[in-house]
Parts: C-alpha cells; structure tokens; sequence
C-alpha cells in the first residue's frame, strides 16, 4: 500500500531545508503542505522557496491542521519534547529529527507518550541510511565480518552554525550530544541493535571555544557480547566536517569515508562562490564536493523508510526506543566525562537480547599437542603456524614446509 501523505514542517534552519529538498526533489508524492516557523516572514519566505501551499507561525496551527497527517520536527533539541507531545495529543504521526531528546529522560517521555497514544513514530537518524552504510550492515548481517569486534565511529567539524548549539541549557551539552548521537546508532547498528550496551567510559572537554558544554568527546562503549564502540565527536576540527566510521570482525573489515574523500576531488585557484558542502571551510585550493549531499548521508533512503514503514504499517528501522537508548548512552558518557570512570548505561527498559553470552575465544586444534593462535601467510607462500603447546603452555613457531596458496 502506499498513501500520500502531507507533511507539516517544524523548523526553517538547515534541517528542515534538508528535509524539506530530500522531500521535494525527487518528485515524491509525499509534500511538504504547511511549513512552521515561529518568525512569519521566514515561513513565508520558505513556503515560497520550496512551493510549499500553507505556513505559518504558530506551533500548534501547524500540528493540529487538519490536512496534517505527518509532523516532521527540525526544531532546536529543547523543542522536541514539547513538540512530539503535542503531536501524541493531536493523534498524528510523528518524525523527529536526533537527538531525540536532551537526555534519557525526556526521550522516555517522548516514547511513552507517542507509544500510548497509539501513533506512528520514526526516529530521523539519517547517518544509519547512506546507502554505502546499508550494504555495509547487509554484509555485516550476512555474516561476512564474521563477529563484530570493534566499530569506530567519528564525526567532526569546526563547530555548529547556530546559536542555539552552543547553549548547554538549549541543546543538553556540547559536541557528544549533537554529533556523538550519530555515531553512537551507527556503532549499535553495527554491533547489533539487539546487544546491550552496558557501560561506557568518556572524556570530555571544552578545548577551543568559550562555552560550557564540551567541544571534543570520545567514548568507549562496552556490550554484552564483548564488542567495543569507539565514538570521536569534536567541534574543534578544522578543514571541513570529517565522516568516518570503521567496523572489525573477526573475519573481515570494513572502512567507510561519508565527506571530505567521496571520489570528488577538485581544486579552483579562484573563489566563484557556490555551494561545496555542509561544513567546508573554503572556496578555493583542494576542495571536496559531495555529489548529492541529502542521498549521500541517507536522507532520501530514510525518509523512504519512514513512509514505506508507515504505509504497510510495520516498524522503521529507527524508532524512538532507538532514540532513547543513544540519550541513555550519553547520560552515561557524560557522568563518565566527570567521575572518570566506567558507568554504567541506565536502561529503564531494555528491548533486545536479554542476556547475551559473551562468546569466549575460540581455540582451533591443529592437532592433540597444540592450540593454533595464529596462521599466517608468509611472502614465499608457505604458511607460519603460531602455536601453544597443551600441556606446558609454551608458544612457539612452526613453518609449513610447503606452499599452500
Ligand atoms: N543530520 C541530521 O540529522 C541533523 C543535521 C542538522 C541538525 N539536526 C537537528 O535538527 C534540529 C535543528 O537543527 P538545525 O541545524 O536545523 O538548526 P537551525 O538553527 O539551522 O534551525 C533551527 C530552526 O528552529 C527555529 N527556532 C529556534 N529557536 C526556536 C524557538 N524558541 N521556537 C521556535 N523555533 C525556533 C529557528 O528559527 C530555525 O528555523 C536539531 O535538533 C539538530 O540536532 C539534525
């Protein structure tokens, strides 16, 4: 089945330009109908801008519009709350933008209040929808990785465009909240969604700009399963935004490079202006354009999810329980950033596995007397054997006399 559905927009910044141009652009049948802006003449403006009919500048005209079937939220963190309730009251569907809360708290309110009035809900993590990273978690799902180990996420810049950004009070913290969230929901992906996350160890600080909150965070995120999340977020990076993320398995790797080395590459000895990419310090020298920017951070697939989900009346990819586990993580991360130590991630309510045996190191018998550490293939072809013998522990080398490539 597949509905059109009208869409009022909440925010006239850079989200919900984003939003708006993934929606419009490709022809979709899903529109956006009424946008929302609390100043009149950026709503108007924006309307005109995108061929949108309706706008306007009162929050609750916009979500209870009779047209309205679908409420897309691109509003300052500290507005998600208070927007995502109204929706719940008014019996519609909602989708709202990361994170999804100031912290674990208010997104479990969120959760709770969507989930009670019985509504459709999506969380917006674009950055688990590129389509690199989707083949990426197909492979990983297949099994081709073998276990996953170790995944890195990172995410960096030279700090947000917005005022609102940097108030601790507006966005509930700096850098780890803002760009921390993206990574923190690409490593679960990875990891397995279903795998709990238990502890996490932090650091944290306000390095380059006055402000309160942090600038600079990476975490270590411990799972159940044994597997570590490493996540780098920092608003003190320069030469543009750096997206990053790397996934280890016992039998493979994957390293995946979003912005700043897609294949484009192009240099200008001068500035005609034009847009390069989000986040790009410069206009001439080396420059690194990302082709089509809302489908390379996967904001086409992802809305293409939302809908089709919606449609058939089955569950997105990303929901607001995911949106709650990623603020219960970085309540975690930032105590952890002030105790320095480990601490542990405080789940109200846990969804996946429930208990998941960490799978112990799989020793490999060549033969009676020894355990294989390690195989490796040597530069003439033949095969060294890294070995522990049984019963007295020793390890030693053997080299396999013949070639076996
Ligand atoms: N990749 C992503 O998923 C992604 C990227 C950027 C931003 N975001 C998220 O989108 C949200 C908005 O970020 P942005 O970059 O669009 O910010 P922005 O500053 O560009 O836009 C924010 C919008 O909210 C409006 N606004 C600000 N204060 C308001 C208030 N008190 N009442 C009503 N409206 C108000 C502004 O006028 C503007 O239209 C944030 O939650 C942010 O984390 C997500």
């Amino acid at each position: 089945m597949s509905n059109e559905h009208k869409i009022t927009m909440l925010g006239t910044g850079l989200i919900g330009m984003f939003y708006t141009k993934t929606l419009h652009d490709q022809r979709g049948r899903d529109r956006v109908h009424l946008i929302y802006s609390r100043n009149e003449e950026k709503a108007k403006q924006f309307a005109k801008e995108w061929g949108i009919p309706g706008w306007t500048s009162d929050m609750a005209e916009a979500i209870n519009d009779p047209d309205t079937d679908v409420v897309v939220i691109g509003l300052p963190n500290n507005l998600h709350k208070q927007a995502v309730l109204m929706v719940a009251k008014a019996g519609k569907t909602v989708l709202c933008t990361k994170p999804l809360g100031r912290n674990a708290a208010e997104a479990k309110e969120m959760l709770d209040a969507v989930e009670k009035a019985g509504i459709f809900s999506g969380y917006l993590e674009d950055l688990v929808y590129p389509p690199k990273t989707l083949k990426a978690l197909e492979s990983v799902k297949n099994g081709t990785l073998g276990k996953i180990l170790w995944v890195r996420s990172r995410e960096t810049h030279g700090g947000p465009h917005s005022d609102w950004f940097w108030d601790i009070e507006q966005a509930g913290g700096g850098a780890i909240i803002d760009m921390g969230c993206h990574c923190i929901e690409i490593i679960r992906n990875f990891i397995g969604k279903d795998v709990k996350p238990l502890e996490v160890m932090c650091w944290a600080d306000t390095q380059v700009h006055p402000i309160e909150a942090e600038d600079h965070g990476i975490g270590l995120i411990r799972f159940e399963n044994g597997a570590i999340g490493q996540f780098e977020a920092s608003w003190t990076f320069r030469g543009g935004m750096d997206i990053r993320d790397e996934v280890a398995g016992t039998e493979g790797t994957i390293w995946l490079n979003h912005f700043l080395r897609t294949g484009f590459e192009m240099f200008t000895a001068i500035a005609k202006g034009g847009y390069v990419a989000e986040k790009t310090e410069s206009d001439t020298g080396w420059l690194f354009p990302v082709g089509d920017e809302v489908h390379e951070l996967g904001y086409t697939t992802m809305f293409a999810d939302m809908f089709n989900a919606l449609d058939n009346n089955k569950a997105p990819m990303e929901s607001f329980y995911d949106g709650y586990v990623v603020n219960a993580i970085i309540d975690a991360c930032y105590r952890s950033a002030k105790s320095k130590h480990w601490e542990s991630v405080d789940l109200k309510e846990w969804r996946g596995e429930i208990k998941v045996v960490e799978t112990s190191i799989s020793a490999t018998d060549p033969d009676e007397k020894y355990i294989l550490i390690k195989k490796e293939l040597m530069p003439d072809g033949r095969t060294k054997l890294i070995l522990k013998e049984k019963k007295s522990g020793k390890i030693i080398q053997k080299v396999n006399p013949s070639k076996t490539k």
